[in-house]
């Protein structure tokens, strides 16, 4: 097992955000974490990552106790993650962005090796333009597929994916999927995938944990959870759920 999360609480002030999820995943395990929106789903990630100190359980990764440990240190030991809302450097060019990853994630690589473990790492996403490009010029989906590289080029056990896929075109999801399921059989790595799109889900997923209130309502197989009544009680009011095609 490369990620044992106990029982992570996370208060904000009188807000209970997160309330006692417990979620594991072992190497090559894909696991979906889902919910409505404000479940949770992003402090969860938050509170194991290092971004938040979790106000209470035990997080143990790499069969080490990082409770608490801050993001730098997460990142270093293995923990890569893309954001709900990617926030590249916007003046530096796709590649210079992916290669901060690659020099200050895992890999620790110096500067040569890092611009040459970026370059694969856009190659692998399928990175659509001049690598040259600034940030600042790419749109959302591009800047979607930059944070999985800069993510990629870290080196990672273990990766966090919150909402990647949002914003696509059908078309673009399966490639999506077929690439996130191409990270997995290239690495090796365990994913926590965090997802709206429940196309997604069923179909890269072996796991899924449904949250609602910051508080686990559900665990099994895709099927299994999208067929629960409380499940699909959450969900009312949203308009997701349905496959897009
Ligand atoms: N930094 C924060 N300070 C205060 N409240 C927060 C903070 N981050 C998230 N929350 C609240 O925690 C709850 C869960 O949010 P979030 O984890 O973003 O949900 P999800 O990712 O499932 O949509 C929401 O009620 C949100 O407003
Ligand atoms: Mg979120």
């Amino acid at each position: 097992m490369i990620l044992d999360a106990q029982k992570i609480v996370k208060n904000f002030g009188g807000l209970t955000a997160v309330n006692r999820v417990t979620l594991q995943v072992d190497a090559g395990e894909i696991v979906g974490l889902i919910g409505p929106n404000g479940a949770g789903k992003t402090t969860f990630l938050n509170s194991v990552a290092g971004t938040y100190k979790p106000s209470a359980g035990k997080v143990t990764f790499m069969g080490d106790d990082t409770t608490g440990a801050v993001a730098e240190v997460m990142c270093r030991k293995g923990l890569s993650r893309t954001f709900q809302i990617p926030l590249p450097f916007p003046r530096l060019t796709a590649l210079e962005n992916v290669m901060v990853g690659a020099r200050f994630g895992a890999n620790h690589a110096s500067r040569k090796p890092a611009r040459e473990r970026a370059k694969e790492a856009l190659d692998f996403v399928e990175f659509p333009l001049d690598i040259d490009t600034p940030a600042e010029q790419l749109n959302a989906v591009q800047l979607k597929r930059l944070d999985l590289a800069r993510a990629l080029a870290c080196g990672p056990k273990l990766m966090f994916l919150d909402e990647l896929a949002s914003g696509l075109t059908p078309g673009e999801l399966d490639d999506m999927m077929a690439l996130i399921l191409r990270i997995r059989e290239t690495t090796g790595v365990g994913m926590i995938v965090v997802e709206h799109i429940m196309k997604v889900i069923t179909g890269i997923c072996e796991r899924v944990l449904v949250i609602q209130y910051g508080t686990p309502i559900a665990k099994g197989t895709p099927e299994e959870v999208m067929g629960n009544p409380q499940v699909i009680e959450a969900y009312l009011g949203e308009e997701i759920v349905a496959d897009e095609d």
